[in-house]
């Protein structure tokens, strides 16, 4: 008998088709990246790590023919190590990196293992605080790190931006180990530069090493094409990443770093030049067990995608379109948090644009084909059961094709689903909207059929 499951995962792909995706932490890989993801890679152990320095000068070629002696715990690592050097260096060319621990399960993983690389029990993380903008791995109270170490949280302004006056009060009073600009919901370019200011200032007056890192799991890839600053390029030490948001690449996480690069067997000195080796030894045994290398084989594909000229455009594209949503979401009455967006990302007041919250928003816009997810604003103040905003962004319809003149359309919808939830006043009473509704999805599929989804 056929598996059920695949009955479902066609399901899924006729939901992926029909409907346009627009939770800014979710794309559409290629059909190169879905290949590699499916192949027999996935039922090979091989704990530990090629042998890799980061030599420059390596090209692909040499890569991929190079058998080394390695720091594998198993056999039968020819082909594997190949593979895995292949992602290290091509992470390394795409932003900029000595070294890229491509190992990470998931971003969660990734900032995970950098705190048990740099950290010990107790010490101070200063991160954007979860209400402001920052992830759940940047402290929230629920999280296993949290219990570890301990999380202070900067804010953001009124107009959206870092609060860089708070931070660096903070810093200053808390005395961190670590600096962490990072965020999940936030629309502006950080100030890298002036953040390495603040951790130099504080440094001075302090006897240990202050860590510069940055989690750019939403924007990596505008960093990767080239329109949006590197944290590297200055004077952070670490950036971490998710694979699969902007940069297009399998579900993972990426740890990226400069300093020296040497064997991970030898425990280094706990020095800010040694952050490689330390982060090699947090990734595994610290913090996992074995890497996916069928995973690892998706990252390097993605990564080599994202290495072509194409993917320039695609980036400039991805900003472009949210400029462009921004703009006429603005023009048909809704007040956006930061007056708009300088990256792939959008987030709305519901409750000061209409009055109502995100979640019944999120409800109908479902049901029209719209995927987005209700979110907090950092006027909730991190107590909102039901907050008062949407999360949108670009990157997903970018991949698939849609420009200025779908923008336009799309706000259209977003509008006339606003006003369906601003009679209706509750989730439940949306039934009585549905033959409205069901012509607006009717819409929406037309012109996503037109768009295809690769590997579909
Ligand atoms: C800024 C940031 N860091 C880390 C993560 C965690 O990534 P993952 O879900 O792969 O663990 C996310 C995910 O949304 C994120 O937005």
């Amino acid at each position: 008998m056929k598996d059920l499951v695949f009955d479902l995962i066609n399901q899924e792909k006729v939901r992926q088709s029909e409907g346009l995706e627009l939770i800014p932490s979710e794309n559409y890989v290629s059909n190169a990246v879905l290949k590699a993801m499916g192949s027999v890679l996935t039922n090979k152990y091989s704990e530990g790590y090629p042998n890799f320095k980061g030599v420059p000068g390596w090209d692909e070629a040499k890569i991929a023919e190079e058998i080394l002696p390695n720091y594998r715990y198993y056999g039968g690592q020819t082909n594997i190590d190949r593979i895995e050097r292949l992602a290290i260096d091509r992470a390394c060319r795409l932003f900029h990196a000595d070294h890229a621990n491509v190992q990470p399960h998931s971003g969660a993983q990734a900032n995970n293992a950098v705190y048990y690389a740099w950290l010990n029990p107790g010490d101070t993380v200063l991160g954007m605080s979860l209400p402001a903008g920052g992830h759940l791995t940047h402290g929230a109270p629920v999280t296993l790190s949290a219990q570890i170490y301990h999380f202070v949280g900067y804010g953001v302004t009124d107009a959206g931006d870092i609060d860089y006056d708070d931070l660096e009060k903070k810093a200053l009073e808390c005395n961190p180990k670590i600096i962490l600009i990072g965020y999940s919901a936030f629309m502006k370019i950080p100030d890298f530069e002036r953040v390495r200011k603040i951790r130099d200032k504080v440094a001075a007056k302090t006897s240990h090493e202050i860590l510069l890192m940055a989690d750019m799991a939403h924007v990596a890839g505008l960093i990767a094409g080239g329109i949006h600053p590197n944290p590297l390029d200055y004077g952070f030490e670490v950036m971490t990443t998710t694979t699969h948001k902007t940069l297009r690449g399998p579900r993972g996480g990426l740890i990226l770093s400069r300093g020296n690069v040497a064997s991970p067997l030898k425990k280094p000195e706990k020095t800010l030049k040694n952050i490689p080796i330390l982060i090699d030894r947090a990734v595994f045994p610290g913090t996992q067990g074995g890497p996916l290398e069928h995973i690892i084989a998706a990252k390097a594909v993605a990564f080599g995608e994202a290495l072509k000229p194409e993917f320039k455009d695609y980036a400039k594209n991805i900003v472009k379109n949210a400029k462009i949503l921004a703009t006429e979401l603005i023009k048909l009455g809704f007040v956006l948090q930061g007056d708009g967006t300088d990256n792939h990302l959008i987030l709305i007041n519901t409750k000061e644009s209409f009055g109502f919250d995100g979640k019944i928003y999120e409800k109908a816009l479902d049901l029209i084909g719209l995927t987005l997810n209700a979110n907090a604003l950092p006027s909730d103040r991190g107590g909102a059961f039901r907050p008062s905003g949407v999360r949108l962004g670009t990157p997903a319809i970018t991949t698939r094709g849609l420009g200025d003149s779908e923008m336009k359309v799309l706000a259209l919808w977003m509008k006339k689903v606003a006003d369906i939830c601003k009679d209706a006043g509750s989730e439940e009473n949306l039934t009585k909207y549905s033959a409205e509704l069901e012509t607006i999805h009717d819409e929406v599929r037309a012109l996503a059929l037109k768009f295809p989804v690769p590997g579909i």
